[in-house]
This record gives C-alpha cells, sequence and structure tokens, in this order.
C-alpha cells in the first residue's frame, strides 16, 4: 500500500531495541522536521491555498506528536539529546535536479515529504509489530496510523498540482532511487537508519 520497494529488514528492531533512548531522541527530532516542512510549504507556496490549509492543520498534528515522544523521554528519565543527522533523507533529498518551475519544485517537495513519510510509517509499523515493550509497541501502531494519512495526502497534493503522468513516473523514479539508499541502511537505531 505503501508502494516502497524494499522492505526494512526485521533484525533493525533488533539494533533498535538495545537502544531505545537513541530511537526516541531521533524519532522526536523526526516529528520536528516533518513540523518544520509542514511551515516551510506554507512559507514557500502560500498561494496554494488547500495545501496551506492542511499543512496549517499537520504543523498542529507533527508538534504534538513531538510532544508524545518528547513526554516519552521524560517518563523515562532521560532528557532530549541533541538532533541527529539524517543520512537517509540527506541522499533522498538530491534526486530531483535543483531548480525548475515553481510547481516542479512544490512537486518535487511533495514526493520526497510523501516517501519520508511512507517509510516512517512502515518502520513505525515494524516497531509496532516486533518490539518486546508493549506500550511501546503500542506507541508506535498508532503513530503508524498518522503517518500512513500523511503519506496519502502529500502524494494526491503532488497529482493535484502537476501533471498526473508525470507526477506518477516521477514517483517510482523517485521509490527505485529509495530502494537503492535503503540496502546499505537498517543497521542503526534511527527512525531511518
Ligand atoms: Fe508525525
Ligand atoms: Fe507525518
Amino acid at each position: 500500500m505503501l508502494g516502497l520497494k524494499l522492505p526494512t529488514d526485521p533484525r533493525w528492531v533488533n539494533i533498535v531495541e538495545k537502544n531505545i533512548e537513541e530511537i526516541l531522541t531521533d524519532h522526536a527530532y523526526c516529528e520536528q522536521k516533518a513540523t518544520s516542512t509542514a511551515i516551510s510549504l506554507i512559507v514557500s507556496f502560500p498561494e496554494y491555498s488547500d495545501l496551506v490549509t492542511e499543512m496549517t492543520a499537520l504543523v498542529k498534528e507533527e508538534i504534538s506528536h513531538f510532544k508524545m515522544v518528547h513526554d516519552k523521554i521524560i517518563a523515562k528519565g532521560w532528557v532530549l539529546g541533541r538532533d541527529r543527522k539524517d543520512d537517509y533523507v540527506l541522499q533522498l533529498i538530491t534526486f530531483f535536479p535543483k531548480g525548475g518551475s515553481r510547481t516542479t519544485q512544490l512537486v518535487h517537495r511533495l514526493l520526497y515529504a510523501a516517501l519520508i513519510e511512507a517509510r516512517s510509517c512502515e518502520r513505525f509499523r515494524l516497531l509496532s509489530e516486533e518490539l518486546k515493550d508493549k506500550e511501546l509497541a503500542e506507541f508506535y501502531r498508532k503513530l503508524m496510523v498518522s503517518e500512513a494519512n500523511h503519506y496519502t495526502m502529500f502524494l494526491g497534493f503532488a497529482r493535484q498540482y502537476g501533471d498526473r503522468k508525470d507526477v506518477d513516473e516521477k514517483w517510482q523514479q523517485l521509490l527505485d532511487y529509495e530502494a537503492d539508499i535503503m540496502k546499505d541502511l537498517s543497521k542503526t537505531e534511527t527512525i531511518h537508519g
């Protein structure tokens, strides 16, 4: 349903389980970055009213996810650490050439966002199914549902604002590229690593 071409190696969960503090820290910043992305789309593309309306709602939702993760960190007696570098996202966003029309740039940003949501959703599903800590597993099950909706929304906007055929082609190319990046990942206790 998410269109991803390479599923995460389930052994990634074993790495995560050894360092819950690290995954929660990285995850908190994923939610912060999702919030920042939504704000940035509003600032960059204010004339797309449907998008601005949805991004305004998304800012609230993503920052509430950040709060949920931060609350978990505090409840466990930890303090939020510094931001982690997200190599996955840094590699992903080099796929489309820079420049092009405003619509092209918007479509590219929407497709990146859709993919990051899709992969996050897939990772959360794995955590919800495999984590031995049942409370944490349930936490990830709820978040998985939210991120699936975001994936659908971003892809829907890309198709709405761009040329449908062109967008679908680009989406398939991006999925292939992402699968290639993923071959070298699933080795660290981060949401996308
Ligand atoms: Fe989120
Ligand atoms: Fe999201």
